[in-house]
């Protein structure tokens, strides 16, 4: 689907993607490069990060590939400093990396847990403390010294309820929304950087959901999904686009939910639509006759 934006919303800036070699992180990536960024992403599978990179390029995108892990301090600083070696400033830092697996909390073990913590809580931390330094007002690169950049967060919507055999992602993804208020409200009040999130639902062709959820979601998702299909890549960069461009310049420590009602949906009731009218006719007009009435409605 082509872009609602225009082609130069985000014109000039330089934006660090991690996980951004595939899935909702690739499609980021995409979008902000053909809306004018630069892009550079990281990621741990070298030849993941080639062939993403040379796919963006073949669009005309200005992109390089550095890899390493989130998990580990010394890949995350040297992969922002070969950033603003390579572009010479740092805009928008998207989180998107992450860990997953099904595991009962039974089966769960410590180190599992600690695993997804690291990776998805400790490692978006890790990756904002090291850009704090090029992303903020006045920082070196930015050439309007009086605003700061932008992080953008990628967690979920499995712990605003419970989520079965995710209680891993579900802690790690709470911990991270967390951490985006936190740095909201005070990188927002001393060096102006807007740090927002965004909460996929299910989406589509995505290599999570592949291994999380084998089966076509679209064909047995009519009854779970509110608008009776997943998300696609599409929606998520679309908003990850909205946030980090003057779009969103008044939005900071907001968790933007792309999941189609997914989160807040429920089973239909028992009683069909019409029934559930005329139920509520008769007890109204019961309600009506009896001893002392009831006003009458003027809705
Ligand atoms: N798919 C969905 O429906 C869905 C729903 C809700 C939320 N999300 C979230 O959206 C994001 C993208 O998900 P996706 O399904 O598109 O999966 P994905 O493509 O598998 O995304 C994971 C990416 O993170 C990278 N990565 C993993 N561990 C890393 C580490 N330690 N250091 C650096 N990079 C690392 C992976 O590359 P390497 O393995 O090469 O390092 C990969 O590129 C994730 O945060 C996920 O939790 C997805």
């Amino acid at each position: 689907m082509e872009s609602p934006f225009k082609a130069d919303a985000v014109k000039g800036k330089v934006a660090l993607i991690t996980g951004g070699g595939s899935g909702i992180g690739l499609e980021i990536t995409k979008q902000l490069g053909k809306h004018g960024a630069s892009v550079v992403i990281m990621g741990r599978r070298k030849h993941i990060l080639d062939s993403a990179v040379s796919s963006l390029r073949s669009l005309g995108i200005r992109a390089v590939g550095f890899d390493g892990d989130v998990r580990k301090p010394e890949d995350a600083r040297r992969v922002v400093e070969s950033t603003f070696k390579q572009f010479g400033r740092l805009d928008i830092l998207v989180n998107a990396a992450a860990g997953n697996f099904l595991s009962s909390a039974e089966d769960l073990s410590p180190n599992g847990l600690r695993t997804v913590m690291d990776i998805d809580t400790v490692g978006t931390f890790t990756m904002c403390h090291e850009a704090l330094k090029y992303l903020k007002k006045g920082a070196p690169g930015r050439s309007d010294s009086s605003s700061g950049g932008v992080i953008l967060n990628i967690s979920a919507t499995l712990h605003y309820t419970a989520t079965w055999y995710q209680l891993h992602v579900s802690a790690a993804k709470a911990a991270i929304d967390a951490t985006t208020r936190n740095l909201a409200l005070e990188w927002g009040s001393e060096y102006d950087i807007r740090v927002n999130g965004i909460a996929p639902g299910l989406i589509g062709d995505t290599p999570g959901m592949s291994k999380l959820v084998p089966k076509d979601i679209n064909s047995q998702a009519k009854n779970l999904l509110p608008l009776y299909k997943a998300g696609e890549k599409w929606d998520i960069a679309m908003a990850a686009l909205y946030l980090s461009s003057d779009a969103g310049k008044f939005i900071n420590g907001a968790i933007v939910v792309v999941d189609g009602g997914f989160w807040i949906s429920q089973p239909r009731p028992p009683i069909p639509k019409e029934a559930m009218r005329q139920l509520s006719r008769s007890v109204d007009n019961k309600a009506r006759d009896g001893p002392g009435g009831v006003p009458r409605s003027n809705l």
